[in-house]
């Protein structure tokens, strides 16, 4: 082991610009370590670290006890859980990170961090950057598959929580080092084209003006078409037809389809550029013609089935079969993803491919994904092994009246125009705030107008991220736009006086962060250096659970967490002067890290 230990503490004194992990994964190196030293025969142990619950560490590890059940009665070396706890502490090997160990009663290792070792590790970061500060994901690839709404169909706020959760999560990987395939799986395909093709070659009988004139506003007009299919027999049969011919792919056909996505296309952009949102679109269309031979493959391992003039796969547990071939022989959201899937094993080489879709479809990809288990594409096992597929469900948005989000004339809310709505709200409130202070006359045009789009999608965004994505909450402009409490005008805020502290000491920061010394000596500094130094493991698990609000959770602590240093300790012309603004610097460039995680634009001044 001692080659181990070796590699160990060359990872710890790395100040090369690679990641080394969250704090939770460097302690869990060294307890591996200790693990493997004190159960020569037990090689696979995971070490069990934590951070403490209670008050007498900072972090624990909490093998003693598993390994003592099985061990009991096959070794004499050890008497009970506490004195395997002694003994993982006696064989950790050397390290920077830890300043004093205890071991309580019952075995479990209580950790306190060594003071140097934090501030060091904050130096560290101030100069390499908070990349270095990236936790490590064990996977190369990532498909998510966000947004994806419908063409012709409004946009609504569901696929607005879409948007912002996947965009997060895009993020968060990106941030560790893990390549994302960022898919706008958009509904482009499907029965609906035909009589959107048909009614919009009544509209413009002579075909050569198709397009946005014709169609006017999108939804009205598949209103429009819906009624005339729903009523017109003749037409009816038209649109069915339209749809073969486009399937067949002649080029009249092909070309009406092609204007009418890309009209829908420029409307949701509008929506993405606001919210500085990057997708790249492989829709439902673009699977179509890998799906018979999905079938075909789905089928020679005898998993498909007639039932009822249907092609179906039956899943364990579930009543209803997963339809793969309709009764009149097409296809439908299901032959889609599962093909979707299957190429995104086996083309684009993904290993985790995550799903952010209302909770209403978690049972649609339940059963896609375990159709993917029984054909093999994905491995049999459900766990935290890769790869995997992952259902990121939400819940709904609901209006103050606690019912579905909708507009006063119940209508359903233009998502351009909620996202505007965010922002003239906060330029006026900006504009009063700055009034108030005498200070409206130093800042441009532009100026209130970047702020004000920076803190009002920001808002949107925040509310939306900051709930635990599975509980439905409630879209409240008043609420969100509040400066106190967990909102993120109140972030922004924070923030931004943190700058502006630093700012008014007229200190070169490049110069003080070459200095380093870093100094933990009031205990409120040592609680916003731990803070600090967990942003790592945060991400992590933030990452690997699929959770945004624990990121946004530890953003609001920091800000809590520094107010108090603040309110403790002075800053600007005290001695601990340096220090004290490396602290407030660190602290800044965390807040931001997290800001850009949640896909959130900065603010420096207010
Ligand atoms: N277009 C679908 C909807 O609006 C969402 C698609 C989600 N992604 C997928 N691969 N099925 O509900």
């Amino acid at each position: 082991t001692s080659t181990q230990v070796g590699k160990i503490s060359d990872d710890l004194s790395s100040t090369s610009g690679d990641a080394v992990g969250s704090v939770k994964q460097q302690l869990s190196k060294i307890f591996k370590a200790s693990l493997q030293a004190t159960f020569p025969n037990e090689q696979d142990v995971e070490p069990l670290v934590s951070v403490s619950t209670a008050k007498f560490g900072d972090y624990q590890c909490n093998n003693a006890m598993g390994m003592w059940s099985k061990i009991k009665g096959k070794s004499t070396e050890f008497s009970n859980p506490n004195s395997i706890g002694q003994a993982l502490v006696r064989n950790l090997p050397a390290s920077e990170i830890i300043e004093s160990t205890s071991v309580a009663k019952a075995g479990f290792i209580n950790i306190i961090l060594s003071n140097a070792w934090i501030a060091k590790h904050i130096e560290r970061m101030l100069l390499n950057g908070i990349e270095t500060w990236a936790p490590i994901i064990p996977v190369k690839r990532a498909v998510v598959d966000f947004s994806s709404p419908n063409i012709a169909k409004e946009m609504h706020v569901g696929h607005l929580r879409s948007t912002i959760i996947g965009d997060t999560l895009a993020r968060m990987l990106e941030f560790s080092n893990v390549e994302v395939l960022r898919r706008n799986h958009v509904g482009d395909w499907g029965t609906q084209f035909g009589m959107l093709i048909e009614y919009l070659f009544e509209m413009s009988p002579n075909g050569e003006d198709a397009g946005q004139q014709a169609i006017g506003d999108l939804q009205d007009f598949y209103k429009a078409s819906k009624k005339k299919f729903d009523e017109d027999a003749s037409f009816k049969e038209k649109a069915q037809k339209a749809v073969v011919r486009l399937q067949g792919g002649e080029l009249k056909y092909r070309n009406a389809w092609k204007e009418i996505c890309e009209i829908s296309r420029r409307e949701f952009a509008q929506v993405y550029q606001r919210l500085g949102v990057h997708l790249e679109e492989k829709g439902e269309s673009f699977y179509n013609p890998y799906i018979p031979d999905t079938i075909r493959e789905l089928d020679d391992k005898g998993l498909v089935v007639e039932s009822e003039g249907a092609r179906v796969i039956f899943i364990e547990g579930q009543q209803i079969p997963l339809i793969v071939v309709k009764s009149d022989g097409g296809y439908n959201y299901a032959s889609t993803d599962l093909t979707a899937i299957r190429y995104r094993l086996r083309e684009e080489k993904a290993e985790w491919i995550i799903y952010v879709t209302d909770v209403g479809q978690q049972n649609h990809f339940d059963m896609v994904f375990s159709a993917a288990r029984r054909a093999s594409w994905l491995p049999e096992s459900v766990g935290s092994s890769f790869p995997k597929a992952s259902h990121v469900g939400f819940g709904l948005v609901l209006g103050a009246d606690g019912k579905r989000f909708r507009t006063r004339s119940s209508e359903v809310v233009r998502l351009v125009d909620l996202l505007d709505e965010a922002k003239n709200r906060c330029r006026k409130e900006l504009e009063q705030r700055l009034e108030n202070h005498g200070k409206l006359g130093e800042w441009t045009g532009q100026e209130l107008e970047k702020t004000a789009e920076a803190v009002g999608y920001g808002a949107v965004k925040y509310a939306d991220l900051k709930n635990n994505r599975l509980t439905n909450y409630t879209f409240s402009f008043d609420q969100m736009l509040n400066d106190k409490g967990n909102t993120a005008v109140y972030l922004l805020y924070a923030h931004a006086r943190i700058c502006s502290i630093i700012r008014k000491s007229n200190r070169d920061l490049e110069e003080l962060k070459k200095g380093g010394g870093i100094s933990l000596s009031h205990a409120d500094e040592r609680i916003l250096g731990l803070h600090l130094v967990r942003f790592a493991e945060v991400v992590e698990e933030a990452c690997l659970n699929l959770l945004p609000n624990v990121l946004c959770e530890y953003l609001y602590n920091l800000s809590e967490t520094f107010t108090r240093f603040y309110t403790s300790c002075q800053v600007i012309g005290s001695a601990e002067e340096s220090s004290r603004l490396l602290l407030c610097e660190a602290t800044a460039v965390v807040m931001r890290q997290c800001f850009e995680l949640l896909g959130i634009e900065p603010v420096y001044k207010i």
